[in-house]
């Protein structure tokens, strides 16, 4: 957020832009959040956007709209049950992060209600459950409905499951209750009966929850409301939405109310006098936190007079008569016993710092992220540092900052690897070839060769531009691969062979999902993959920058994978780094990644496997006597007779350069209807332009 522009600084259309930017960045965590009860960032990072986006909101009030996420209060029904209508809207509330903002806060009631100094304004404080809120609707005493609050406006029907909580009573007890009652309240999970459903999770060999208030919401959620009965939810009542009488003239006494008539509240509310009374309860509150045994995420502040909360009334989503304050992300000192690599599936080399185990806000914290060899640099961070490591929500742990910098005998700075740890290939930073900038990751070169990516990169080889085997996708390759049967893309090809020697126990056909049809239709699918055309071999090896179009450039100029493979590993000479520069079209990063990978011994072993398996085809020559050779030509609009991929291919194998957008350089145009500002700009430039039968006719096909 730093590198950001002051909101004050923006102009109305960089507001606007950002606007809309967060505005979408905030849906998708609402919709990670509230449909898919997996967060992607911690509460604190959600809480700065939602910030920005107000401030953006606040200083160019014309850009609210109903699609702003401030006028939503979290995200629409899943659709997994029936939808209920809120009488009464549920809302969110909004957030203090320090002392001033709270001091704000009161300030704004009295400010609003026109208040004399002297007039005390009394608060209750109580905890903020991490859980998800529900609501309640009792008929006469009865439970007829309940409902997660969705987007704030209705939500979904979980009545039956919310029955299955002890905490909460089906009929109310006695008969001084308003005939309708709307109890609001969180529903939560305890930390020793979330620890308990984890270790019953991976029990039974399921995914465990990733926190209390997750593992909440997804036991609320079940279709089956049997399920729900045996997760150990829990609730605390705090709000009401419709009720048909009066259930008091204060917050305090409402919520005693609801303690009467049996639901479960918070023991910890209080009411405060004063600015002070309440900072007080703060952090009382905090103290406690972690001995609570729930998650609590902040403190909620309420006017307690319920004739001020009706005059004060609401703003956007949240009520002007509370707010929630929020603790800051927990951090914790420790030392730091090492940093390892570790490498992704595409490559990426990440630092994970390896830490005495201690303890974050209830958590046990052995590892947390470094991000990447810069971040390091940045921090100096060292093996045998102690540092603040921050847990943030549910985001993997963070190093602060080392906290003895200055410390004799400090280990020398890391030194981040040039190799990758699996497979030992070279890891490179790239230069952005656009910017010129240097990437921030360093990446393994070892492709197919490093176990890290292998299963990425089969399943690549096997896709439909490369070599396209009918009958192995993913599902395949990852069964392939976790069994053993495929650790290089050779192997494909020796499956059939190893199969009939008995080398594979038990034989495909036997296995789960596999007969004898199915398993012979595999193996001559394979088979018939073994004559194949060159630039689909080098597509397949996935090596970075060289994709469909530079396999094809490169397949075409050096027409046999012999010519290619002998280039490719000797372009340390001059002569024959220049020849491949010169191909029109591929660039030096394409040059510089065929080195590297060429360079590498078990690439080129890996390499010659596969080619003894296979008939590699040479590509045509480029004929130089077509009408088109040299040419360049542009395609647009749509085409009849052909598909784009076609008439690409077509014009290349003739010798002619396919661009993708008109200049100077172009030569034609092929252009089918609906071609727009590319026809006019051909026109303008005096480009020919052709239509597709044209092309035909040019090509000596028509
Ligand atoms: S009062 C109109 N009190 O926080 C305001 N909310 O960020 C009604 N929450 O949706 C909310 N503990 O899920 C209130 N003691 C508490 C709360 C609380 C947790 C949740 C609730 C709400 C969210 C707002």
């Amino acid at each position: 957020m730093s590198a950001l522009k002051d909101v004050d600084d923006l102009n109305a259309a960089e507001a606007r832009d950002e606007h809309a930017r967060l505005a979408r960045e905030i849906a998708t965590h609402d919709k990670h959040y509230y449909q898919n009860d997996a967060p992607k960032i911690s509460d604190a990072a959600y809480d700065r956007l939602r910030q920005r986006l107000e401030a953006i909101e606040s200083r160019y009030p014309e850009l609210v709209d109903l699609l702003s996420p401030t006028q939503r209060v979290g995200s629409a029904p899943s659709g997994k049950f029936g939808e209920i209508k809120h009488a009464v809207p549920m809302l969110s509330l909004g957030n203090a992060f320090n002392d001033e903002d709270v001091a704000d806060f009161i300030a704004r009631i009295r400010r609003f209600l026109g208040l004399g100094d002297d007039e005390p304004v009394v608060i209750t404080a109580e905890p903020k459950i991490d859980g998800l809120s529900a609501s309640l609707r009792y008929e006469k005493g009865r439970l007829v409905s309940g409902a997660t609050r969705g987007d704030g406006a209705s939500g979904e029907d979980v009545t039956r499951n919310l029955l299955t909580l002890d905490d909460i009573p089906e009929n109310l007890p006695g008969s001084s209750w308003p005939d309708v009652l709307e109890v609001r309240g969180e529903v939560y999970m305890s930390h020793e009966d979330f620890a308990l459903l984890n270790s019953r999770q991976v029990e039974a060999g399921k995914p465990e929850y990733k926190n209390p208030r997750n593992a909440a919401a997804g036991s609320l959620r079940q279709i089956d409301p049997a399920v729900t009965a045996r997760r150990p939810l829990r609730f605390f009542a705090y709000a009401w939405g419709e009720v048909s009488a009066p259930l008091a003239t204060t917050q305090y006494d409402a919520v005693e109310r609801f303690k009467a008539l049996g639901f479960p509240t918070n023991p910890l509310m209080q009411r405060c006098q004063t600015l002070d009374d309440v900072l007080a309860v703060y952090r009382d509150i905090e103290a406690k936190r972690a001995a609570l045994g729930y998650d609590i995420d902040g403190v909620v502040y309420k006017a307690d007079r319920l004739d001020w909360q009706e005059r004060l009334g609401f703003v956007a989503r949240a009520p002007r008569w509370a707010i929630a304050h929020k603790f800051p992300a927990e951090q914790a000192t420790t030392l730091l016993e090492g940093i390892d690599i570790q490498v992704g599936r595409t490559g990426s080399l990440t630092p994970v710092a390896r830490l005495k185990p201690v303890t974050v806000g209830g958590v046990v914290v052995s590892n947390a992220t470094l991000h990447n060899e810069d971040e390091i640099a940045r921090k100096d961070v060292r093996v045998g540092d102690t540092v603040v490591v921050q847990r943030a929500g549910d985001v993997i742990p963070q190093i602060v900052r080392v906290t003895d910098p200055d410390r004799p005998g400090r280990a020398e700075p890391f030194q981040f690897p040039t190799r990758c740890p699996v497979c030992d290939s070279q890891a490179v930073r790239e230069h952005d070839e656009k910017s010129g900038k240097l990437d921030a990751v360093r990446r393994c070169t070892g492709g197919l060769i490093c176990a890290a990516q292998l299963i990425e990169r089969l399943k690549h080889f096997v896709s439909r531009k490369a070599f396209d085997i009918e009958g192995m996708g993913t599902k395949q390759i990852e069964a392939f691969h976790t069994e053993g049967l495929v650790r290089q893309p050779a192997d494909i090809f020796t499956l059939r062979r190893r199969n009939d020697a008995d080398e594979i126990i038990p034989p495909i056909q036997e296995r789960e999902g596999w007969g004898e049809t199915s398993a012979a239709n595999l193996f001559n699918a394979i088979d018939e993959r073994r004559a194949i055309a060159l630039a689909r071999v080098i597509n397949a090896l996935g090596i970075r920058h060289v994709g469909e179009n530079t396999a094809a450039l490169l397949a075409r100029t050096y027409t046999s994978w012999t010519a290619f493979k002998s280039a490719s590993e000797t372009l340390s000479d001059e002569t024959v780094r220049a020849e491949m520069l010169d191909i029109d079209g591929l660039g030096p990063a394409a040059v510089e990644a065929l080195e590297q990978y060429f360079s590498e011994p078990h690439n080129r072993d890996m390499l010659d496997a596969l080619a003894s398996e296979l008939d590699i085809q040479n590509a045509e020559t480029v004929a130089s006597d077509s009408p088109v050779a040299g040419k360049t030509v542009v395609f647009t609009g749509t085409l009849e007779r052909m598909t784009r991929d076609e008439a690409k291919a077509k014009a290349q194998s003739l010798g002619a350069k396919v661009a993708g957008s008109v200049s100077k350089k172009t030569d034609y145009l092929v252009a089918g209807p609906g071609a727009g500002s590319k026809a006019k700009k051909a026109a303008d430039l005096g480009v020919e332009t052709l239509s597709e039968d044209d092309w035909f006719k040019l090509i000596g096909e028509g």
